[in-house]
């Protein structure tokens, strides 16, 4: 969703200001705007354009060399995606200007209100109703943004990440959240606010988490934070473990080629130093069901967990989709452990269903994987996931280490429950060792493939087929190919394929079935499915650990226990949606409509 970059130094802002967008460009945007004081009282320089960051940079022009400014990429809510849409947006002087991601809910009544006393609108979006009332806000203090922003947040209702700067006191930038990530970047007489560390992992890796409902003011200097009543709190100041080059390509062609590629490395770093104990803050004797809460990408990983939790350790789980949960009033108490899976930690709906779940006293054990993020600070324990940052706005690596949580906890549970023996214990812990050079097996020979790819990119429709854990990881496939190449394309589990799926295969329809390992009995079954469709004239692309000679095209993997088939069996099927969106000439890395960081319900 939006990008929000405030900077305040010694150094021209427009420089680090739009650098800073470029990093957050990852999160999804539609439109970009800067605005940069000229001179105290005067008013702000600001250039605002609807498309990609390149327009705003052409149209910049001659601007200030003032050290501060604010910047912001946005994700269309409220309006379209045009140039007066765009943030920042400015009161009627134009001296005060205001970015935002998330939306105001109470924002027509309030329009109404400030209209009625003579606020004139320009644009259609939800944050101008903010700037006119901030604006009058900041009279009322005299002059103290900080003390307006606290006022105004008192009267919003919604999700927001705000950051405002007024020409007459240009070094300083204040900002607020409240369901919305805003991190501070602490550097030597400069200092940052962002929607995500990346935007200044270039300039400091020192950082400081706010917290929910609190307002910021930084200048180079210094950084104050209050709550909304005024009283000063300390925030949290933290390390980033990644430097900035784990955020630039390095010589791929795309973010999405890189990370998978880089599933090999986040896969062991997850499982270092996790095989012996997890340390989770969890009796797992007092919890008899376990909800996994998520979505897209993460949602499936969780239903691989289902049958990984399952069988490690006994406990039932049940897993469902974030943004349906809390709206069926389902049963939970404090039996219950519910595991958001999230890679931003900041998804709206997966964060909703998280308070949920904690107000009705189950614990919560939230799988992320950036660090400080609000559904991570939110539970009572976190397993971090470390895929290291996830530009590309499709999962891949974040996925693989989501099933290695997944295994990982199963076997925490198993190993506290007793319900796995030292045997089991110890070839799990083996099986898992061994996925790193597994993938990097898979990886070495993807060539082939891509090649394959690129004879279906006329196809009108792709079908995914799988059983046992590979039903997840048959959504997965086609999740990755909806997103990435725009195609349709359905998971299915191969027994459900007779009960109407298969109505939709006509000849010259591709399927990609997933061969279950061959030591479960379910290969006998899929390899009847493979013979339903292609009776029908489907073309069909297996992937297996075995020679198969049904397939009309066969993709090897390593032999893996059938649990763990997962982490191999997504890498040819994120190859391929990544070769369909390259053939295709779609945006790779920011497939059209979607966002990354999905802050908004
Ligand atoms: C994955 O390719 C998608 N971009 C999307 O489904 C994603 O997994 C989902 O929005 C959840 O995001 P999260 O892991 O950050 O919560």
């Amino acid at each position: 969703m939006c990008g929000i970059v405030g900077y305040t130094g010694n150094h021209s802002a427009v420089t680090p200001v739009i650098e800073g967008l470029r990093r957050l460009e990852y999160r999804g945007y539609d439109s970009a705007g800067i605005a940069i004081p000229t001179q105290p009282g005067q008013p702000l320089f600001i250039k605002k354009r609807s498309g990609k960051l390149k327009k705003l940079e052409e149209a910049l022009g001659k601007t200030p060399t003032t050290s501060s400014g604010i910047g912001h990429t946005r994700w269309a809510t409220h309006g379209g995606p045009t140039d007066t849409n765009a943030h920042p947006h400015l009161d009627n002087e134009g001296n005060l200007a205001l970015i935002h991601n998330g939306i105001i809910e109470n924002y027509e009544q309030l329009r109404a209100e400030l209209e009625k006393r003579g606020h004139k609108f320009k644009s259609e979006t939800d944050t101008e109703s903010v700037v006119h009332l901030l604006s009058e806000a900041r009279k009322e203090n005299n002059g103290d943004l900080a003390a307006a922003m606290r006022q105004v947040c008192r009267q919003l209702k919604g999700s927001f990440t705000l950051l405002a700067i007024h020409s007459d006191k240009p070094t300083h930038i204040v900002g607020a959240r409240r369901n919305s990530p805003l991190v501070v970047g602490l550097g030597t007489n400069e200092n940052f606010l962002a929607s995500d560390v990346a935007a200044f992992i270039s300039h400091t890796k020192k950082a400081l988490e706010l917290g929910q409902d609190q307002v910021v003011e930084i200048t180079p200097n210094s950084v104050v934070i209050t709550n909304l009543d005024g009283t000063e709190v300390q925030g949290k100041e933290y390390e980033i473990s990644w430097d900035a080059s784990a955020a630039e390509r390095g010589g791929f062609s795309h973010f999405m080629l890189k990370e998978i590629y880089e599933q090999p490395k986040a896969i062991s770093d997850t499982l270092i130093g996790r095989l012996s104990d997890l340390d989770l803050k969890i009796k797992f004797k007092k919890i008899n069901k376990i909800v996994i809460i998520a979505c897209g990408t993460a949602y499936n990983a969780g239903l691989v967990g289902k049958y990984a939790i399952e069988k490690c350790g006994g406990i039932p789980v049940d897993v469902e989709l974030a943004s349906e949960y809390r709206y069926r009033e389902p049963s939970l108490d404090e039996k219950t452990l519910v595991i958001p899976i999230s890679q931003s930690g900041e998804t709206m709906d997966t964060l909703m269903a998280l308070r949920y779940a904690k107000s009705k006293g189950a614990k919560i054990l939230s799988v992320c994987n950036t660090n400080g993020s609000t559904i991570a600070r939110e539970s009572d324990s976190v397993l971090y996931t470390h895929a290291g940052p996830e530009i590309a706005v499709a999962s891949t690596k974040a996925f693989a280490t989501q099933l290695v949580a997944m295994y990982l906890i199963g076997l925490e549970i198993g190993r506290k429950l007793n319900t796995l023996t030292k045997r089991e214990i110890d070839v799990i812990c083996e099986e898992l060792n061994q996925l790193p050079a597994k993938v990097e097996q898979i990886l070495e020979t993807v060539e082939p493939l891509r090649e394959t790819t690129r004879k279906f990119k006329s196809a009108e429709s792709i079908l995914f087929l799988g059983r046992h854990v590979g039903y997840p990881t048959a959504l997965e496939g086609a999740l990755k190919l909806k997103e990435l190449a725009y195609m349709h394309a359905e998971g299915f589990a191969g027994g459900e394929l007779k009960h109407g799926p298969i109505a939709l295969i006509d000849k010259g329809t591709p399927v990609i079935a997933i061969m279950p390992s061959q030591d479960s009995l379910l290969a006998e079954k899929m390899s009847s499915n493979i013979q339903e469709v292609k009776a029908r004239g489907a073309i069909v692309i297996v992937i297996s650990e075995h020679e198969f000679s049904g397939a009309d095209y066969l993709i090897r993997i390593p032999k893996v226990t059938q649990l763990m088939q997962p982490v191999l069996a997504v890498v040819p099927l994120q190859v391929i949606a990544y070769e369909m969106a390259v053939v295709r000439g779609n945006d790779v890395d920011q497939p059209r409509n979607l966002a990354k960081s999905v802050t908004v319900e």
